[in-house]
């Protein structure tokens, strides 16, 4: 079959990676790509927000199948454009219409779906712009650490945790009244704290049945000790230590079977992948939010783990038939490292040319911020390349990453030389959280 991939991340990398290793993978496209998805797959200079342009191609390139990666063209509605266009009714797509991308594009619209649906989340209210007065004040009621959340998508950027009240009223002024986040920020959500440690669960369903991904944990933070700003995530370990059988079931019995329900209930179809981010909170999950799409960098460990065929996986799930069909996962620890630009998560440079990328190397060297020029492999954003390490045990397969970072370079690089090293700690205390 003839495969379109909508993205241009590492993510996207990545799935094109296991994508093309499937015997039902006739030919692979990815819109707009990168350096490193032009070697597995045809780059196609299309925006991943020009549906029409998108859907002429599929038309000309005879898609059979469409992978949404990243969360933008879910919210603008690209499957509701394919399945309003007859020319395009056909072509099976993976990845929520409107409705379901909402559970990412709103946290209010998220909050409301999981108190309705009994999913344990953090208590929050909701302000309006009109209502910054009322939000100060509420604020004086509350008890720091308090988070404060945009509504809508701000680039990862639009959480904030603040440690006073005094700092939060600032930040709720910023946010509804200066706008600091435009339109996302129109509404604010005061939550509680959550004090525990972090776990991303993924779920590929077709709005019935679902089968689990391997889990994984993120490094969000800039510096190494989980410090400095948040970026849109340094490295990710897969599997979790403190993910036990027991922790596990919790969550599928208390979050991802309640938001499948809850789906069905509200009748929102949903075919693609729901993202979880959880917070352990004393052995019990918390649902921080919902992404209606895989995680970055998690996927670039999570998809070096799983043996099954994705595109058979990914066809049952457009489908809507994913009923019986089962994930081999293999028991390996894959450890992701993010080789970044200096100077990101703010300013940073880009246009410097990559050294050390055609060593023959065991890890796996997924590309990100990338561009090819005149045969050059440059760097083209703040998160350059996720370097994926795997072996059986996690220090190995930290280490494989590592030195495989190490014989890359380009000018102003920058990793955090402690992804997976909370993990080993933890495993070797025998302590789960
Ligand atoms: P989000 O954009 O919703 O993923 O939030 C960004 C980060 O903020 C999360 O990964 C958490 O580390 C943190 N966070 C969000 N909500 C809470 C909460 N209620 N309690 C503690 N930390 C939170
Ligand atoms: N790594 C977090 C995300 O993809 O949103």
């Amino acid at each position: 079959m003839n495969i379109l991939l909508v993205g241009s991340g590492g993510r996207e990398h990545a799935l094109a990676w296991k994508i093309k290793q499937s015997p039902a993978c006739t030919s692979l496209f990815i819109a707009p790509g990168n350096a490193g998805t032009a070697e597995v797959g045809k780059n196609v200079a299309i925006a991943i927000d020009q549906f029409e342009a998108l859907g002429n191609f599929c038309i000309q390139e005879k898609i059979d199948l469409v992978v949404v990666g990243p969360e933008t063209p879910l919210v603008l509605g690209i499957r509701d454009y394919f399945e309003t266009t007859a020319a395009l009714r056909h072509i099976l797509l993976v990845g929520p219409g409107k409705a379901g991308a909402q559970l990412e594009g709103s946290k209010d619209f998220s909050k409301k779906f999981m108190l309705r649906h009994g999913v344990p989340t953090a208590r929050a209210t909701t302000f309006q712009a009109h209502e910054s007065a009322q939000a100060i004040e509420y604020l004086a009621t509350c008890k720091p650490p308090i988070v404060l959340k945009a509504d809508g998508l701000a680039a990862g950027k639009g959480v904030i945790i603040t440690q006073s009240v005094t700092e939060a009223q600032e930040a709720v002024h910023e946010m509804l009244v200066q706008k600091k986040f435009g339109e996302a920020s129109a509404k604010v959500l005061i939550e509680d704290f959550l004090d525990g440690i972090e776990l991303s669960v993924f779920v590929l369903t077709d709005g019935t049945h679902y089968v689990l991904l391997p889990e994984a944990k993120d490094y969000k933070r800039i510096g190494e000790g989980d410090t400095g700003p948040n970026t849109g995530g340094m490295g990710a370990v897969s599997p979790v230590v403190f993910a036990t059988p027991e922790f596990m079931r919790k969550v599928e019995t208390q979050v991802v079977l309640p938001t499948i329900k809850g789906l069905q209930h509200d009748n929102i179809p949903f075919k693609g992948f729901i993202f979880i981010g959880l917070m352990n909170v004393g052995e019990e999950p918390f649902v921080i939010e919902y992404n209606t799409r895989m995680g970055d960098p998690e996927t670039e460990a999570v998809l070096t783990r799983i043996d099954s065929d994705l595109v058979e996986l990914l066809v049952a799930c457009a489908k809507g038939k994913l009923d019986g069909h089962r994930i081999a996962i293999n028991p390996h620890y894959a450890v992701t490292v993010i080789m970044a630009s200096g100077g990101y998560p703010e300013n940073f440079e880009k246009g410097f040319a990559i050294t050390g990328l055609s060593q023959q190397s065991e890890a796996h060297v997924f590309h990100a911020g990338t561009i090819l020029k005149a045969g050059e492999v440059l760097t083209s954003g703040g998160r350059v390349l996720a370097i994926t390490g795997n072996a059986p045990t996690l220090q190995a397969a930290a280490q494989k990453a590592y030195a495989r970072a190490a014989t890359i370079n380009w000018k102003n690089a920058y990793y955090r030389k402690d992804i997976s090293q909370d993990l080993a700690r933890i495993e070797k205390e025998g302590k789960a959280v």
